[in-house]
């Protein structure tokens, strides 16, 4: 039964890229474990940070979502319905109802193309399809209208994406991202290539946007502060998995993950007091190569608090336990949930729902053994 309440979940998601060796019969020789076991679920207009050091996955998650990427396992249901595993045709049409935004609005946009005709290009393509039924006079007014509710001037209609500066081009490929109408934007790193100044003006676009069509955003960053504000959700990234995941309030006040601590603790705080009493956790060593096949926890060579266990075994993702957090973190999809489970959850059971959607998954998850019963 699709659950009316849930937008997209993702299960089991990997995504292996081949290496290859040799120069007239290329060979496989290994796999880059680029995604490497992602789940997450997004419920209807909320937004879901996706954080983590270069090199995590998240550019990865977000294009396998969109199937941008080929999928290696896993799948990815759209309003209930498994992008993974449709045909091209039924693909195309069900692509009006995602839209990604770039982290480079630059390379992102046609530069032999006009303003008015980069934002109206999905619709016209979808329109060429047979998916929605729209004249150019339609098409026209949409595009003029969408570029001055992202603080275009009509004025910039016939002007190619050059003549604009970063700011401007990312409020471009707002408007083309919203031009179908979607239900959920990716943004990718939409505002990490922007000055700090502007990126404030495009996060509140995109909030007031959010509000307004009741948007759902799968919205990655680096930069915890900036999905901190922006995000109601955060998922912490590494190695190409979800190691810990919390409302924004929740991650920020406790968190649990020794990775997502140290995250934190690099995040500058704006109370002076506490600003000087920040004590900043440093990892030792680098995010270990994604090609290498390990054992145990994949964050034990720089985790302080690495135990025996830790070489053998990988621990999963589980809701924390009652009481660890001093609130109410506990929970889980329990035995009769329905298969709309985030992760393993290992049969903790506990609040999980009948409807498929226990309230671990708004609630506090994480994948480390100092939180295993
Ligand atoms: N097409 C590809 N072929 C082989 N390896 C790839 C490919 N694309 C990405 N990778 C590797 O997959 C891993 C994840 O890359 P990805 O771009 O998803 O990370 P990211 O978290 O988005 O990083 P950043 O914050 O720098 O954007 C990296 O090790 C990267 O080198
Ligand atoms: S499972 Fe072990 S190595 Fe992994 S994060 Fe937890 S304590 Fe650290
Ligand atoms: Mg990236």
């Amino acid at each position: 039964m699709v659950n009316e309440e849930i937008l997209l979940e993702v299960r089991g998601l990997k995504v292996h890229f081949p290496i290859e060796k040799g120069i007239i019969t290329r060979r496989r020789v290994g796999w880059v474990r680029a995604v490497d076991g992602v789940d997450f679920t997004l419920r209807r207009g909320e937004s879901l940070g996706l954080v983590g050091e270069s090199g995590c996955g998240k550019t990865t998650t977000a294009m396998a979502v969109a199937r941008l990427e080929a999928l290696s396992a896993g799948q990815v249901l759209f309003e209930g319905r498994d992008l993974a595993s449709m045909a091209n045709a039924e693909l195309n049409r069900a692509r009006k109802d995602f839209q990604i935004v770039f982290q480079d609005p630059w390379s992102s946009l046609d530069p032999r193309m006009r303003v008015r005709d980069i934002i109206a290009e999905p619709l016209r393509i979808h329109a060429g399809r047979g998916h929605i039924a729209a004249t150019e006079a339609e098409i026209a007014e949409r595009v003029l209208a969408l570029m001055e509710r992202c603080g275009l001037s009509k004025d910039f209609a016939t002007r190619y994406p050059h003549e604009f500066s970063g700011g401007q081009r990312q409020r471009i490929g707002i408007a083309r991202a919203l031009v179908l109408g979607p239900k959920l934007i990716i943004a990718d790193e939409p505002v990490s290539a922007l000055d700090v100044s502007i990126q404030s003006q495009i996060l509140n676009l995109l909030k007031d946007l959010q509000k307004e069509l009741g948007l759902t955003f799968l919205f990655i960053a680096h930069d915890l502060a900036v999905v901190e504000y922006f995000c109601s959700r955060i998922a912490v990234m590494y190695l190409g998995r979800i190691v810990e995941t919390a409302s924004s309030y929740e991650l920020n006040r406790a968190p649990l993950h020794p990775y997502t601590k140290a995250l934190l603790s690099a995040v500058p705080l704006p109370d002076p007091k506490r600003e000087r009493e920040r004590r900043r956790i440093i990892l030792k060593g680098d995010v270990p190569s994604p090609s290498v096949e390990r054992p145990g926890c994949p964050f034990r060579e720089r985790c302080p608090e690495a135990m025996d266990r830790c070489e053998r075994e990988a621990p999963t993702l589980r809701p924390v336990n009652p009481g660890r957090t001093g609130h109410e973190a506990g929970g889980g999809v329990g035995a009769s949930g329905g298969g709309a489970g985030v992760a393993d959850f290992g049969g903790a059971g506990g609040l999980g729902g009948g409807n498929g959607v226990g309230r671990a998954e708004s609630g506090h998850l994480v994948s480390c053994f100092l939180y295993a019963d």
